[in-house]
């Protein structure tokens, strides 16, 4: 089988494999799509948690994404963490020289554990800049609450969010639910002023390391062979969700999602 699209991934590299670029090669691969990427910085961590991060040089970022888009243009553009202003400026002028607007924008600002991941600058910056150049952004409820300086509890909560979202300029949002204490877990897409509500089960488990950067680079991988963007999302979500189910038990932490799950999506999908 050949490739079906390109895709570039903008992201952090997790050591332990379950999250950052390495979930978002794993997870353009196994649906079928050619991965290419421009690190932004190098974590050691396993599943039980982040042992250190070493940051990119920002000219070695935007040196990555130009060489390889010049040689290789890709169908879709997947950006996860920028971790402070300075990367974000260099992403930023990077997108604008190869002139790229397809984007699916995982703005990454909070650990699963709480923790807040980038400043307060690049936190502005994000909010005001980047988002609007995005086709798509993909926050979870902590990164919408910091984004909309709102607290969301609920799904009632999650819909009063989103719309500040789209006041922000952002074109596109899908705000993911897994953070909810709740019994389904409510992902909302917000597209053309319309939401669409993707409902699921929340599944008992532990294992769920690296499920929105998994999330953003499926819907990207399929935006990139040209489904539209509600099927994008929903084969998405179905694809985390079957990942979640059949996760490998690996470490002693929060334990990876099963990335090879997309055989029996492929055939049952595409
Ligand atoms: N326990 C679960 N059961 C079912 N679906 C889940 C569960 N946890 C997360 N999801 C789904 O996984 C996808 C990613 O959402 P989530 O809110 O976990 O993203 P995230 O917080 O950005 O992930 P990460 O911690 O990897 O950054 C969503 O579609 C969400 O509904
Ligand atoms: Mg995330």
């Amino acid at each position: 089988m050949k490739p079906r699209s390109k895709i570039l991934i903008i992201a952090g590299s997790d050591s332990s494999g379950g999250a950052g670029i390495q979930a978002d090669i794993k997870t353009v691969t196994s649906l079928g799509g050619y991965a290419m990427t421009a690190v932004t910085a190098i974590t050691s961590q396993n599943t039980t948690g982040v042992k250190s991060v070493v940051p990119i040089n920002p000219k070695e970022i935007a040196k990555q994404i130009f060489y390889t888009c010049k040689d290789i243009k890709p169908d879709v553009i997947k950006i996860g963490m920028l971790h402070s202003e300075d990367v974000i400026n260099s992403v930023l002028k990077s997108l604008k020289k190869i002139k790229f607007d397809k984007i699916v924008l995982d703005p990454v600002m909070v650990a699963k554990g709480g923790a807040k991941l980038i400043n307060k600058n690049a936190i502005r910056i994000l909010k005001y800049k980047l988002i609007k150049k995005a086709y798509l952004i993909t926050p979870n409820i902590p990164e919408a609450e910091v984004l909309t300086n709102t607290k969301i509890k609920n799904y009632s909560d999650m819909l009063y969010s989103i719309n500040i979202l789209s006041k922000l300029g952002a074109k596109n949002i899908l705000l993911k639910g897994g953070h909810l204490n709740s019994r389904h877990s409510y992902d909302i897409l917000l597209m053309n002023n319309k939401k669409e509500i993707f409902k699921n089960k929340m599944i008992k488990t532990k294992n769920t390391h690296g499920t929105g950067c998994t999330l953003s680079s499926a819907i990207a991988t399929f935006l990139s062979c040209g489904k539209p963007l509600k099927k994008s999302c929903e084969l998405g979500i179905k694809y985390v969700n079957q990942a979640i189910k059949s996760n490998p038990v690996y470490g002693k932490g929060n334990g990876p999602i099963n990335h090879l799950n997309s055989f029996n999506l492929n055939k049952k999908f595409l």
